[in-house]
């Protein structure tokens, strides 16, 4: 019996879980595929049922590799996925949207974000999610890589109000988003996606981790999650295309690290003592 992974509730009301699963590198290598889409699948079995992904990865290889892990079973996914900056005008958002609803064969996209800020007026963008939404082609619309100042902007254009989610990068070892970001989306019940939660695999092989995670008998990556687990309004997408590495991830959720050792990954790791710009990958 695996622990359930605990849920974060977006402004819509509906509920995905805390531990979701990254997509980016894949659909990159023809031979790759198959594992890809093993993981995925498996990682769905274990109930990690939000899928990120992006019209970007593998320039719409990664959408194919999801189109062909959810097949037959697209009701219990929570489905993300991203409109380029230089697509996100009026109509290149639903051009891009569209495309993307193909490669992944399904009529919705649950969540669907602007990848990062480009040339379009925020407003412009913003106007298409909602037509987006409001034609049932997209569930809810979000941002990525949005700093405080992008997010005050948006919040003040018509509309803005209804982003359903940020995703930023947010790591042990990349704390800023505490400083200011993080404590702002909690008040305003917009949840964070936390990319790169294990820094691209850096993080299993950090040696603090290393020690502590010994003391659990779990592994490094498994106490990076688990920094994230910790936080409210925080989801943490993962990316492996190893199903044993999805199995391994997945139970970062029962994973009951001490106050004692979370200050010791404190001191190692510490949070922001002033502001820091956002960073990206
Ligand atoms: N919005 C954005 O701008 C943005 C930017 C970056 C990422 N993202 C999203 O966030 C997802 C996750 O970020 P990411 O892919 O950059 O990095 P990540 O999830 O932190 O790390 C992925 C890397 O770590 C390895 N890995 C996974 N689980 C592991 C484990 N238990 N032990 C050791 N290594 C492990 C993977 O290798 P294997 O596959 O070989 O296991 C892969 O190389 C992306 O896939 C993407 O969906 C969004």
């Amino acid at each position: 019996m695996h622990d359930p992974i605990p849920t974060v509730t977006l402004p819509s009301g509906i509920s995905v879980p805390a531990l979701g699963q990254g997509t980016w590198n894949m659909g990159e290598k023809a031979s790759s595929a198959k594992e890809e889409i093993a993981s995925l699948k498996a990682g769905l079995d274990l109930g990690m049922t939000l899928i990120d992904t992006a019209e970007m990865y593998g320039e719409g290889g990664a959408e194919e590799i999801v189109g062909k892990a959810i097949e037959g079973r697209r009701d219990e996914v929570f489905l993300v996925s991203k409109v380029y900056p230089h697509n996100a005008s009026s109509k290149g958002t639903i051009q891009a949207c569209e495309r993307s609803l193909k490669r992944m064969k399904t009529d919705r996209i649950d969540l669907y974000l602007l990848h990062w800020r480009g040339e379009y007026p925020l407003a412009e963008t913003v106007a298409a999610f909602e037509s987006l939404r409001a034609a049932g082609k997209i569930g809810a619309w979000g941002v990525s890589n949005f700093d405080l100042d992008d997010m005050e902007e948006l919040l003040a254009i018509p509309n803005g109000a209804n982003v359903a989610a940020n995703q930023v990068l947010y790591n042990l070892g990349r704390r800023g988003i505490e400083y200011d970001l993080l404590p702002w989306c909690q008040e305003r019940k917009i949840p964070i996606m936390a990319y790169s939660p294990i820094e691209q695999g850096r993080l299993a092989h950090h040696p603090d981790l290393i020690h502590i995670a010994k003391t659990y008998q779990a592994t490094p990556a498994q106490v990076a999650l688990a920094f994230l687990l910790e936080r409210d309004g925080v989801i943490a997408i993962p990316k492996t295309s190893n199903a044993q590495r999805v199995a391994e991830n997945r139970e970062a959720v029962s994973l009951d690290i001490t106050d004692e050792d979370w200050a010791t990954l404190d001191a190692a790791f510490p949070p922001p003592p002033r502001k820091k710009p956002l960073e990206m990958l």
